[in-house]
């Protein structure tokens, strides 16, 4: 899987790439993530990228060209292969969730444009983006956080990236529910012990009580996914 990166602040992504899963996954060759400066795309010797707005306001507005410039660069791909798959990271793009990540790792090849969110020039969005993703309903100050989530849930889905193949597949959401609970020594902390039943050797009646447990959770914290389940949504049909 290849991830490149556009962002002004590419120091962002140090530790994240060298560091647990993803670091792994990069150095076992799996994930393949470039992360580039805007600037270098900048036509000015002083490597701009804003300017003022038109029609006036605060803030500045990211230039076009710089953006345009870069992911066609970026976009070159050797041998007539397809072309990456274009994502601006906008709080105004579709909520991510994990059905929607599992189809984006699928693509194999991702160019995330990091913005800055005082705006960008609307016509980076009409010439050189696929789609815009959010993270969630709140606004950061740039895309490099929602990048790096982005970065972070495609790869777990790479073969080979999650050591065991099972604790991908047991995830919260994939079957449409949390995740049941997770115990491990020492037995008893603060007067609370681990349930019995993880205790028995019993493999039938654990995956039994897990699959309760999930259930329950689900119930109790997030009753809108079994409400999506029950109706048919996305978190059902996903196996
Ligand atoms: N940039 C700023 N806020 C964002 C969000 N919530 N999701 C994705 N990109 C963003």
């Amino acid at each position: 899987m290849r991830v490149q990166v556009l962002t002004i602040f590419p120091e962002l992504f140090g530790p994240f790439l060298a560091t647990s899963l993803v670091g792994r996954a990069i150095e076992k060759g799996l994930l393949d993530v470039r992360v580039h400066d805007l600037r270098e795309f900048s036509e000015d010797r002083h490597r701009s990228v804003d300017d003022e707005p038109y029609g006036g306001g605060g803030g500045m507005v990211m230039m076009a060209p710089p953006w345009i410039r870069a992911v066609r660069t970026l976009s070159e791909a050797p041998g007539g292969e397809q072309r990456p798959w274009r994502i601006l990271m906008s709080p105004q793009g579709a909520r991510l969730d994990e059905p929607r990540v599992r189809e984006l790792a699928a693509r194999r090849d991702l160019i995330l444009m990091c913005g800055r969110y005082e705006g960008i020039d609307e016509r980076v969005r009409q010439t050189v983006v696929d789609e815009e993703v959010s993270i969630g309903d709140y606004v950061l100050s740039g895309g490099e956080l929602p990048a790096m989530v982005l970065i972070e849930a495609v790869s777990r889905q790479v073969p080979g990236v999650v050591k065991l193949a099972d604790s991908v597949e047991q995830d919260s959401f994939r079957n449409g529910l949390l995740d049941y609970p997770h115990y491990t020594r020492p037995p008893m902390v603060e007067g609370l012990e681990v349930p019995e039943v993880l205790l028995s050797g019993n493999h039938a009646a654990i995956r039994r009580w897990r699959e309760e447990q999930a259930l329950r959770a689900t119930r109790e914290k997030r009753p809108d996914l079994l409400a999506r389940a029950g109706s048919g949504g996305a978190a059902a049909t996903e196996s």
